[in-house]
């Protein structure tokens, strides 16, 4: 776990994404959350460990069925984990009707450009956008 805070910590930018497994996150991605508590703001140690501010989520989820309830339910689990990491959630953006790799290779061009300005754009600048439905 250290491991992972270390390489959390070393990050201006994080992005988190998630397939729906039973319209949820994965349990490897929940158990990483559950594990985060001791880093949380409900840790009520004050001088628990705490990840530095400034730092920004963007959440990508993708299931196979059509609606976008889901993948709604995964983007809020992970904005709701950066609510209590002091971290900000700056965009989700969902895809539905995702069997395989196949299918996601059509919006590759849309991820490139979304990191494009997920990676460069200087925080103040942002303006956030909830969820972005691309399928
Ligand atoms: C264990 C498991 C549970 C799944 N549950 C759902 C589900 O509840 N709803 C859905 O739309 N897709 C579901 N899927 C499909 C995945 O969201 C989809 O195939 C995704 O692309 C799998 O990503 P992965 O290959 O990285 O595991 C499930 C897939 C697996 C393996």
């Amino acid at each position: 776990m250290q491991a992972l805070m270390e390489k959390l910590e070393a990050a201006d930018v994080l992005v988190i994404a998630a397939p729906s497994y039973w319209a949820d996150v994965p349990g490897i991605a929940k158990s990483f959350i559950d594990r985060c508590t001791a880093y949380s703001d409900t840790n009520p140690d004050p001088d628990g460990p705490r990840l530095k501010s400034d730092k920004r989520c963007y959440g990508i989820a993708l299931r196979t069925g059509a609606r976008p309830m889901e993948c709604e339910h995964i983007l809020g689990t992970i904005e709701h984990w950066c609510g209590h990491m002091g971290i900000d959630f700056a965009e989700g953006i969902y895809f539905c009707k995702i069997e395989g790799k196949s299918d996601i290779a059509p919006h590759k061009a849309l991820l490139r450009e979304k990191a494009g300005v997920w990676f460069t754009t200087d925080k103040r600048e942002l303006s956030v956008q909830k969820f972005t439905r691309r399928t």
